[in-house]
């Protein structure tokens, strides 16, 4: 049976990418694995898996486990800029051998690799974080406008509000926009929708779940951190290009070296591993966030949080995250709809 208020926030933007909220799970890099994305996926949201610089063997691997947990479609996400060459020509190929049915791709708008997931039939969502870039990713070919604002946690690339950014971007385009960056409530979500955006994606707000593969000590550091604690920063830049910002939890590292953004060269960090994923050893200033996987000193890595981190005080379901999202949505909307009509002479 449908239930009125059910489909009440559904968006174009679901028929396309075949979800029933209009709610993205952001494809964080090593977060983001299948447990994560199925959840979402199952739960009606859409699941994006987070590949950046993952080998063509872990993608399949991850692929393959998404698909036995749920049918839904789903997406893969990839950084082309800040992938050597030769790993992003293999990682696309494997994602095209196996059929992978849409992209997220995030900094830099690589029009040829825009084209060539296109010309094999593939739908493309593409972060920007600013007005032309959103312009460049649209003359590329993509399907959907994901407008990063500087509240979100991970990699920023562009530094206007994520709601301006939208607004701006909905200007200028027909596609598709959602609203990415310090969203995690339904509020956020409604008040995207008010704009006329198509809907959010939402990476903090699904690290902090039971699903994700970030370590319990991240998920509890963004428990207990306020939208105050976050600082944005380029102190976190080994294996990235000079001046790429990531917005953290400020820590001993922000705090002793660089709460700001400094323009730190990657070249002049000294290399100190602090940590390690099996045999991998994880360097003090990489990019590298703690996982499940990782032990050492958790407290120096990059802790990712976005500004909506103060609004998540537990570490529920992700299915529990999206239903509550979606009911206050549901909620905010019904009350304006209900005030509208009863302005009405
Ligand atoms: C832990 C973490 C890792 C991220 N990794 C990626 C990534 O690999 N690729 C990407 O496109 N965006 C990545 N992002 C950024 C998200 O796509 C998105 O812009 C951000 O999460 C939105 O802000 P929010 O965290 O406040 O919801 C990451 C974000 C976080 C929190």
């Amino acid at each position: 049976m449908t239930d009125r208020r059910e489909t009440s926030l559904r968006t174009p933007l679901c028929a396309l990418l075949g979800c029933d909220h209009p709610v993205l799970l952001a494809g964080m890099g090593g977060v983001s694995r299948w447990e994560l994305a199925a959840a979402v996926a199952n739960a009606g949201g859409y699941g994006i898996l987070g590949m950046v610089r993952e080998s063509p063997a872990l993608i399949a691997a991850e692929v393959a486990a998404l698909r036995a947990a749920t049918d839904r479609p789903f997406a893969v996400n990839l950084i082309p800029a800040a992938t050597e060459p030769g790993l992003l020509d293999a990682q696309i190929a494997c994602c095209l051998d196996l059929g992978v049915p849409a992209f997220s791709f995030f900094w830099d708008v690589m029009p040829d690799v825009v084209a060539r997931v296109k010309r094999a039939g593939c739908l493309v969502l593409h972060q920007v974080g600013t007005v032309e870039a959103a312009r460049i990713a649209e003359e590329a070919g993509a399907d959907v406008i994901i407008a990063q604002g500087v509240e979100a946690g991970g990699h920023v690339h562009g530094r206007s509000p994520a709601f301006r950014l939208a607004g701006q971007i909905l200007q200028q385009t027909d596609l598709p926009v959602v609203v990415s960056g310090g969203i995690a409530t339904g509020e956020g979500l409604a008040a995207a929708l008010a704009l006329g955006a198509d809907g959010v994606q939402c990476g903090t707000a699904f690290l902090a779940t039971e699903e994700s593969f970030a370590h319990p000590y991240h998920k509890s550091r963004i428990v207990e951190a306020t939208g105050d604690d976050t600082v944005l920063t380029d102190i976190f830049v080994l294996n990235w290009p000079k001046g790429a910002a990531v917005r953290v939890i400020a820590n001993s590292v922000t705090g002793e070296l660089g709460g700001e953004y400094l323009g730190h060269d990657p070249d002049s960090l000294p290399h100190v591993t602090i940590a390690f994923d099996g045999d991998q050893p994880r360097l003090r200033f990489s990019t590298d966030s703690p996982l499940r996987t990782t032990t050492g000193d958790l407290e120096a890595m990059a802790l990712y949080a976005g500004q909506g981190a103060g609004a998540i005080t537990d570490i529920p379901p992700a299915a529990a995250r999206l239903a509550d999202m979606v009911a206050q949505a549901r909620r905010i909307r019904e009350s304006a709809a209900r005030r509208d009509f009863g302005a009405l002479p």
